[in-house]
């Protein structure tokens, strides 16, 4: 599909980057004219996604974050989330809902939301190299 825009931004895993992050993409998606229930969806996708980097990818630690948003042909919103950090040791499993590594405190939830919310959700992650997130959504005709 062709790329018709794109941004780029490295984040620190501060957690007041979580709510930066989901505003930044809202923006973004805007020049789609997307409804308040789609922008609200990507919001809720991009704040799991970048919550599970701040968490799990660099736990104890500040790391880069990488986001790409893309506006694609076809009113397609597609958004990777990246980081360095720890990884997933199985992905099949961590998509799972109600797995978690993060104890009492975590759901597990955060891969279903994102599933929910988005058109698609490709995760690939290797142990100690980290992982990436590409989410896409179709916004509809206005
Ligand atoms: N960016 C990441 N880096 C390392 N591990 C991750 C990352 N994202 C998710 N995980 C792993 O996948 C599990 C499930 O994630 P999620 O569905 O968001 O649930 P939760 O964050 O509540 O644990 C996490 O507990 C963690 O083990
Ligand atoms: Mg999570």
């Amino acid at each position: 599909m062709k790329e018709l825009n794109k941004f780029t931004m490295t984040i620190p895993s501060r957690s007041a980057n979580e709510a930066f992050a989901r505003m930044v993409l809202a923006a973004f998606a805007v020049a789609l004219d997307p409804t308040v229930e789609e922008i609200s969806d990507i919001k809720t996708a991009v704040s799991e996604a970048v919550t599970n980097c701040i968490v799990h990818a660099y736990p104890n630690t500040i790391g880069n974050i990488y986001i790409t948003g893309e506006i694609l042909e076809g009113r397609v919103v597609k958004i990777k989330i990246r980081d360095r950090g720890r990884g997933i040791e199985n992905v099949e499993q961590a998509m799972e809902p109600l797995f978690t590594t993060g104890g009492e405190e975590r759901a597990g939830l955060g891969f279903a939301v994102m599933q929910s919310f988005m058109d698609s959700v490709k995760v690939s992650s290797r142990l100690g190299r980290g992982t990436t997130v590409i989410m896409k959504k179709k916004i509809s005709e206005r």
